[in-house]
């Protein structure tokens, strides 16, 4: 089950005006529990002002290739975390941080020979560099192109380092697209990632046939829109891996989401039972009332949970009895949602005895 850890920063490193690098030191017996994947993420909390904040960032290194652990962090006008992690944390310093955790990424394997194409937009680069790292480490017949947007040359992250991994090797090609692009660029690589734009460079750039991944992480309104050219084209959406980083809907969206006419009759009180650490706690909810994860907070349990939007994961658990219906899903695949497993910040009760257990994986 994820857990919160106290781990040292080891090293924070300035990638442009706006964003840092920061990396963690793991003590020898946390080594197994923070073993990841490329294109996890790990959730920070530390208290702010008198108040509990947890906030998710991508894990920006290869577990293959990279002997530490690190995250990368855009600051957000007016956020708490991230202006916190950019200006003010130092080396040596501890923070709180949980075990990592997401699904954004594939299993690689040295006899693949795929083509991939992963688009990033802004920060939504942190995941894919870890996961364009491992590719290239394993699969050496596999192709990578990845479509990177940004606002302007001096707001790209890991620039350098993704310049040299383009000249150390061949099956990996960048085409970068710039808001504010350099005179010599021409007009396809220059403006915002409209869906337009989107289609001319899939279109001008071969992206689309014989590709076999898709991996796709940025602002909302780009990744909808790629998400859409996909889809229009007829791209299967088992092959397209999305990471959202942010709440995808505005509040008014999110309350409508709530009140969505429920496809199921019950409407009582139930009684749930969720299973946390091999711990058992029982209490009681309203079908209409708070979601199995706040019910479960009341309770005094410390389950895992970041976002609160859907987007994260973090709530992850599988019902093992009863039914439950989510208000929203932009974390979970569809076959982790057949299997049984739900985000319990969106998940309601539909029959009168719910048993969830956060401890399957
Ligand atoms: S806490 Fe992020 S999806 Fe539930």
């Amino acid at each position: 089950m994820a857990k919160f850890h106290t781990l040292k920063v080891s090293d924070i490193k300035r990638e442009t005006k706006d964003s840092v690098s920061v990396a963690f030191e793991v003590p020898a017996e946390l080594k197994n529990d923070y073993k990841y994947t490329q294109g996890q993420y790990l959730t920070f909390k530390k208290m702010m002002d008198g108040e509990e904040i947890r906030r998710s960032y991508s894990i920006c290194t290869s577990p293959i290739v990279d002997n530490e652990l690190r995250i990368a962090v855009k600051e957000v006008e007016g956020g708490k975390m991230s202006p916190f992690l950019n200006q003010k944390l130092t080396v040596g310093e501890t923070m709180e941080v949980m075990t990592p955790m997401g699904n954004f990424y594939t299993e690689v394997n040295e006899s693949n020979r795929k083509n991939y194409v992963l688009f990033a937009g802004g920060s939504g680069i942190t995941p894919i560099n870890g996961i364009i790292k491992t590719i290239l480490a394993v699969e050496k017949n596999s192709k990578i192109k990845l479509i990177y947007a940004n606002k302007n040359e001096f707001s790209v992250i890991f620039k350098e380092a993704i310049e040299n991994l383009a000249n150390k090797h061949e099956n990996l090609e960048v085409i970068y697209v710039y808001d504010q692009a350099p005179a010599n660029f021409d007009d396809l690589h220059a403006g915002l990632m409209t869906r337009q734009k989107v289609l001319e460079l899939v279109e001008h750039h071969d992206a689309i046939n014989n590709t076999d991944e898709f991996f796709v992480c940025g602002p909302t309104p780009m990744m909808n829109n790629i998400t859409d050219v996909l889809q229009n084209l007829g791209v299967d959406k088992k092959k397209v891996h999305i990471e959202y980083f942010t709440t995808v809907l505005d509040d008014i969206a999110k309350e409508e989401a709530k009140s969505k006419p429920s496809e199921s009759d019950f409407s009582g009180t139930a009684s749930i039972k969720v299973i946390l650490d091999g711990d058992e706690e029982e209490f009681e909810l309203d079908a209409n009332g708070d979601s199995i994860l706040d019910a479960a907070i009341d309770a005094g349990l410390d389950v895992p949970f970041s976002c609160k939007g859907a987007v994260c994961c973090t709530c992850r658990a599988k019902v093992m009895e009863g039914k439950v219906e989510m208000d929203m899903n932009y974390a979970l695949e569809e076959d982790e949602v057949e299997q049984g497993f739900v985000l319990t910040c969106q998940s309601h009760p539909r029959s009168e005895r719910v048993v969830v257990d956060f401890d399957q994986m």
